[in-house]
């Protein structure tokens, strides 16, 4: 048995009321495309090709659809959204399928993002055990309203599915419901391609309508029963926030289970892929996204945005710390209030403070960059210590050019690093200068303007301001005479 893959995702979803196509929409950092992307995936040997049906404008951002072992979506235009069997049929008609050699079509809709991995798994072990039979995943839910209910002869058999739309007044209080995914033989497959009428109310082919046909042809359809909690679809922005809450619990939930401390798990968001060890702790409003990895025993703080981000072991991160694509390295301690650009790369046990900005730029090993600093394009060696205010001025309006400091150097504070520039091992940098040249090893470099004392100056200056603001209440202002 080999299946394909099908997700439906060229809907635009204008229930959302939303310009962003709905399948497009961000679900704790992922596209809910994403979702039953990796689901599939989750087929492993059994899986074929991923077909993803799409609009004919396709994808407006990058939907996410990365596989580690290297499989690409098969992306098939719908070029006239008549509904969901027009979709299938889009894949069934497509040359990438009728060249392929699945057995099965696996066909989910593209806006069910709490489908998990064994399930759809189960669902083909079914269709393995009943081969011939149109499988099809139902879920009994409580409020069944607007999706399609199971129609049943007297002998319990499926033998259609109707929409709301189309449903009577008792056919609505039926409670099993038409979860949207579907293991569909390629013969049957194959069979209906044209043959599937439009809905007479909404104008469109419905993939539900395949149940009576395939039933009326003699043959059989099989259900697959899955609790409520997987199936659950996103058509309005209220759904939409109701499938985050659930997979923000199961996916908080799972790294509970092993050994991760979340503080107020109802107030964590951590994205589906991202992974974190043991003992770690993590405080509210922390947002944990893309591919970001934090080791163990790390503590980290309030208000914290990791995107794409590889955190090392026993780590420290304070709060109100922004980074995206970096690293920090064993034993680093960051924040509060610090922003990590793409390519900060922090060595062990290193330091980055208060209103420290950084962009790609490596901090060696102990090194220290603690308050007030830009950091761009920059390489510091291990020990060094990067006083306050210190700033790499990298960009010339036309280019950006790298600044390299060395190892066990000392930057006194409010420094500018005119770029591109080096600075030499152990080298010290006088507070308040402006290096515009290379600095060499051991070196002690001091740029400051002259400075002059003018004894009692500050006595005139005083007495200056209160002669003027005597006369502006009201008293003739001073001659200037007088006042020198
Ligand atoms: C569909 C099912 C319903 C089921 C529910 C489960 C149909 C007719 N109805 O209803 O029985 O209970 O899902 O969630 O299938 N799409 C396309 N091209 C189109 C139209 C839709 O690719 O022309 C895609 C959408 O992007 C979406 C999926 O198909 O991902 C389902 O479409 P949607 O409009 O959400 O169907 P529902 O009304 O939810
Ligand atoms: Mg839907």
């Amino acid at each position: 048995m080999t299946i394909d893959g099908a997700i439906l995702a060229a809907g635009f979803g204008t229930r959302m009321a939303s310009p962003i196509p709905k399948v497009e929409s961000v679900v704790l950092g992922e596209t809910l495309v994403s979702y039953p992307w990796r689901a599939l995936l989750s087929l492993g040997p059994r899986l074929g090709t991923i077909h993803v049906v799409v609009r004919p404008e396709g994808f407006l951002r990058n939907p996410g659809l990365v596989d580690p072992s290297g499989q690409e979506p098969a992306l098939v235009v719908q070029q006239v959204m008549d509904g969901t069997w027009g979709a299938v049929e889009a894949v069934a008609t497509s040359d990438r399928f009728l060249g392929g050699k699945a057995t099965h079509l696996l066909v989910v809709n593209g806006d069910g993002p709490l489908l998990d991995e064994g399930l759809l798994e189960q669902f083909a072990v079914l269709g393995e055990a009943h081969p011939g039979f149109l499988c099809l995943a139902t879920a009994e839910l409580s409020d069944p309203r607007g999706y399609g209910r199971i129609i049943r002869n007297v002998d319990g058999e499926v033998v259609d599915i109707r929409e709301e739309s189309r449903a009577s007044e008792e056919e609505k209080r039926i409670r099993e419901v038409n979860a949207g995914i579907y293991l569909i033989p390629r013969d049957i497959l194959l069979s209906a391609v044209a043959k599937i009428p439009p809905d007479p109310v909404k104008k469109e082919r419905f993939l539900t309508t395949l149940v009576s046909r395939v039933v009326s042809g003699g043959g059989a359809v099989h259900t697959f029963p899955m609790t409520p909690e997987c199936m659950l679809g996103v058509n309005t922005q209220e759904e939409l926030a109701r499938v985050t809450a659930l997979l923000r619990e199961r996916i908080n939930r799972c790294h509970m289970e092993r050994g991760v401390t979340l503080w107020d798990p109802s107030r964590t968001d951590i994205g589906p892929k991202v992974e974190i060890g043991a003992g770690t702790v993590i405080m509210p409003q922390t947002v944990l996204e893309g591919k970001t990895r934090v080791g163990p025993s790390c503590r980290i703080g309030m208000g914290v945005h990791l995107a794409d981000t590889v955190v090392g072991s026993g780590v420290t991160v304070r709060d109100f710390v922004v980074a995206t694509e970096s690293r920090l390295g064993d034993g680093s301690v960051v924040g509060p209030f610090s922003h990590l650009r793409p390519g900060t790369d922090l060595g062990e046990e290193s330091h980055l403070g208060n209103f420290v900005e950084t962009k790609k730029t490596v901090v060696g090993a102990k090194s220290k960059v603690n308050h007030l600093s830009y950091i761009g394009d920059a390489e510091i060696g291990s020990n060094t210590n990067i006083g306050a205010g210190t700033i790499t001025c990298n960009y010339d309006g036309y280019d950006k050019h790298r600044t390299w400091i060395g190892s066990g150097v000392f930057v006194g504070s409010d420094t500018q690093v005119v770029a591109p520039v080096r600075i030499g091992d152990r080298a010290v940098i006088a507070a308040g200068s402006t290096v515009t040249t290379d600095v060499p090893d051991d070196a002690l470099l001091l740029s400051r303007a002259p400075q002059e004392i003018r004894p009692e100056g500050g006595v005139r200056y005083h007495r200056r301001r209160e002669k003027r603001s005597e006369g502006k209440n009201g008293r003739s202002a001073p001659k200037k005479k007088e006042i020198e």
